[in-house]
């Protein structure tokens, strides 16, 4: 069985779009059109993005894409800006055209950069036993948060998240992960970005557990008959069995003692120990071999018939 938890983070990041700025005249009428109008990357991920400088007031022939990383490519007055690795923080990209009136109208754009994703345990290195408490923690490395509304100064900071689970056996198996989803306002992305981190399997160890119900006080069973002993159990890690028997037989260690014939030296008590390095359980049977009557009521109607002939046999003597 394979259940899987999802430490589910989302978290906002005070995202801005693209910033417009113009000069001290300020008789720009539009602005630079970055498409998308947010960049969302994975640290160390390509990115690329087009800027239509401007769409009516297109007169001037002055325009331009200024950035720090990657390169920039001009298609007539669309703008085109890629980069085969995003590892800056601080990378900015910024579109701008002078319009007829001198006056330079800017957009800057907005790229957030975050990193991996992890999970792990807090406090806790080995064995995982059920019914003890852990403690999950979900890391968000290096996250680019706009701290203020001048987004020329992102800091990368570190985020995490913590849960709390108390593991049963049910839950041996399973797999805990988590991810996080940046919402990122009407501005980001239509569909948020979902980072997953890597699974961290659950294994739970827990002592022994018999399958099959108690046995009834004394098992009776007949002479030739066969004899099953069923003390299958279930436990992490797999138990392993000892038997006690009642005679100087030789020593078993299977889940399920089967004997084909049983004989009256097959009585006794059985113990069956199950143990594995969380704990041991015991379980007990009580054999009682009972007389095989049937042979002896053949034989009684064998006999019983042959007297009969032999009466009859005698009878017809008789009569001669
Ligand atoms: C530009 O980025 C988009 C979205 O990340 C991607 O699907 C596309 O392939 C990229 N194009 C180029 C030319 O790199
Ligand atoms: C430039 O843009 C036009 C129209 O958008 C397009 O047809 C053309 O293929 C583009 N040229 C290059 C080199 O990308
Ligand atoms: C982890 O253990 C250290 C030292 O034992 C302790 O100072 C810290 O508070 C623990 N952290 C948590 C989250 O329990
Ligand atoms: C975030 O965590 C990573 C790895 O633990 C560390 O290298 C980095 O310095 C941390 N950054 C901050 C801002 O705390
Ligand atoms: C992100 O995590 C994956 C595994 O979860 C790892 O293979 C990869 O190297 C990590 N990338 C960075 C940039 O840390
Ligand atoms: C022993 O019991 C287990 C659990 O109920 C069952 O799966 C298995 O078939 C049984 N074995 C025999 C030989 O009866």
């Amino acid at each position: 069985m394979f259940f899987h938890f999802i430490l589910l983070v989302s978290y906002s990041l005070t995202f801005l779009c693209t910033h417009q700025v113009s000069s001290s005249g300020s008789s720009c009428t539009e602005y630079p059109v970055f498409t998308p109008s947010a960049l969302v990357v994975k640290y160390g991920d390509p990115a690329n993005v087009t800027c239509d400088v401007c769409e009516k007031d297109c007169s001037g022939d002055v325009f331009g894409l200024e950035h720090a990383v990657g390169k920039g490519t001009q298609n007539g007055t669309t703008m085109i800006w890629t980069a085969d690795s995003l590892t800056e923080w601080d990378t900015l990209v910024m579109c701008y055209y002078n319009n007829d009136n001198g006056d330079q109208c800017i957009s800057t754009l907005d790229i957030t950069i975050y990193h991996n994703v992890s999970i792990s345990f807090v406090n806790h290195t080995g064995m995982m036993f059920e019914n003890q408490q852990y403690t999950l923690q979900c890391s968000v490395q290096n996250v680019a948060l706009d701290l203020q509304s001048n987004n020329e100064h992102k800091k990368p900071v570190n985020e995490s998240f913590t849960l709390n689970i108390t593991p049963s056996r049910e839950d041996n198996g399973a797999q805990y992960w988590c991810e996080t989803k940046l919402e990122l306002g009407p501005a980001g992305p239509q569909r948020p970005p979902v980072v997953t981190s890597e699974k961290l399997p659950a294994i739970v160890h827990y002592g022994p557990e018999l399958k099959e119900p108690p046995n009834p006080d004394v098992i009776t069973i007949t002479e030739g008959d066969t004899l099953h002993l069923n003390c299958s159990s279930v436990g992490n890690p797999s138990p392993s069995y000892t038997w006690t028997l009642p005679t100087n037989s030789p020593s078993y260690s299977g889940s399920v003692l089967t004997i084909k014939s049983v004989g009256f030296e097959h009585e006794g008590q059985y113990i069956c120990t199950v143990s594995n390095t969380v704990g041991t359980v015991t379980k007990e049977f009580n054999v009682d071999v009972q007389v095989n009557s049937i042979p002896y009521i053949i034989a009684g109607m064998i006999l019983g018939a042959l007297v009969l002939v032999g009466l009859s046999v005698g009878c017809y003597c008789k009569h001669n």
